[in-house]
């Protein structure tokens, strides 16, 4: 298969991470015939040096004309984010894109790899075997809604505005189902329906979109249950859909669960399998240029690119498996107990693929 990759590796450890993700997509290419070709584009502190803006006309150019994009990281150091270059960095690019590109389904799956379960805040009795999908919706809600400055009894007030259409709220809801089939046929449509009346259109369309899916079992709960039983027993869960803000809190709360975050790939869809890819976890200032960070978020995210932009999923599993031999043969970064480099491990990696 031919195609073309979009990559912007942006700030802290995202280029050196994205090197690897790199390199694993050239031993897929050689393993199962493909011609995959990435082209990079600027984003975040980089495009502010060059162009001045965090996402610049030409970045969004190079990923409109490939298939899909596998980003890095963006963001700068805790103390310096009022600083032009830092300002918005996080949000102009990552907003900016989602938007753009309509990337309304955001998967996250919360996977606990066998041999890190010691990562858990959780016993590994509570964790073992944990596979949870989260899909967040991703371009509406209170994150996109209006927002307001302004003066009540003489002092500041602000607001924000969560908007939620049908159809906005149908494409989601149905990303979560379609996910369900293929796995243990649960839904957990996550919301706060006791107060919010965005939440109760959510299930007004839940109960609709469920009757195309009778073998799903869909169940609903609260935002704030939800939290708890996420932590209390997380393996009573299969996919759970939820709306955009709900979503961003409930994925921390999961990969504080999985434990490390340098192992949790993310996915983020449009209706036309065109995608962006990335890690979940943030750039990593402190230990940017160490050489290392741990590549196996990012390498994932890959997997994930190859399974839902192009289909692949045999050559998607064959990076998971791959990961998962390095480690069973020990090769771990530091951040795992084991001693490699972001570029030693990424050696295994590619060794076990190869
Ligand atoms: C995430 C992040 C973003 C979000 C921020 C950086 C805007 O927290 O992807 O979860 O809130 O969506
Ligand atoms: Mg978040």
């Amino acid at each position: 298969m031919k195609g073309s990759i979009a990559v912007i590796a942006g700030d802290g450890i995202g280029p050196e991470i994205m090197k690897s993700a790199v390199a694993v997509l050239d031993v897929v290419n050689k393993k199962f015939g493909h011609e995959f070709a990435t082209t990079e584009a600027l984003a975040s502190s980089a495009a502010y040096d060059k162009y001045g803006v965090h996402l610049p006309p030409e970045t969004i150019a190079t990923c409109e004309k490939s298939d899909a994009i596998l980003f890095g990281a963006v963001g700068g150091p805790v103390n310096d984010q009022e600083s032009p270059r830092w300002k918005d960095a996080e949000k102009n690019v990552i907003l900016g894109l989602r938007k753009h590109f309509d990337l309304f389904a955001n998967l996250r799956p919360l996977k606990v790899w066998p041999g890190t379960e010691v990562f858990s805040t959780l016993r590994p009795e509570f964790i073992t075997g944990m596979d949870v999908l989260i899909v967040r919706e991703l371009v509406s809600g209170i994150y996109f809604g209006a927002r307001e400055r302004f003066e009540q009894n003489g002092k500041p007030a602000a607001r924000d505005t969560s908007v939620y259409a049908w159809d906005e709220i149908e494409r989601a809801l149905r990303v979560g189902f379609e996910a369900a089939m293929m796995r243990k046929k649960r839904l957990t449509v996550v919301d706060k329906a006791n107060v919010l009346e965005t939440s109760r259109l959510w299930r007004e369309v839940a109960r609709e979109v469920a009757k195309d899916f009778p073998e799903v079992q869909m169940e609903f709960m609260f935002v704030d249950n939800a939290a708890m039983q996420l932590a209390r027993a997380p393996l009573a869960f299969d996919v759970i859909v939820t709306e955009n803000m709900f979503g961003d809190i409930l994925s921390d709360l999961g990969g504080a669960i999985v434990g490390s975050l340098g192992l949790l790939p993310s996915a983020s869809l449009n209706g036309k399998k065109f995608g962006l890819y990335e890690p979940s976890h943030g750039s990593a200032p402190d230990i940017a240029g160490k050489g290392v960070a741990n590549p196996t978020a990012q390498i994932l995210s890959l997997a994930l690119l190859l399974r839902y932009t192009y289909g692949l999923e045999k050559e998607a599993a064959a990076i998971e498996s791959a990961i998962q031999s390095a480690w069973k043969a020990g090769e771990k970064t530091r951040d795992l107990g084991g001693t490699l480099s972001t570029e030693e491990f990424t050696t295994a990696v590619v060794k076990c693929l190869a």
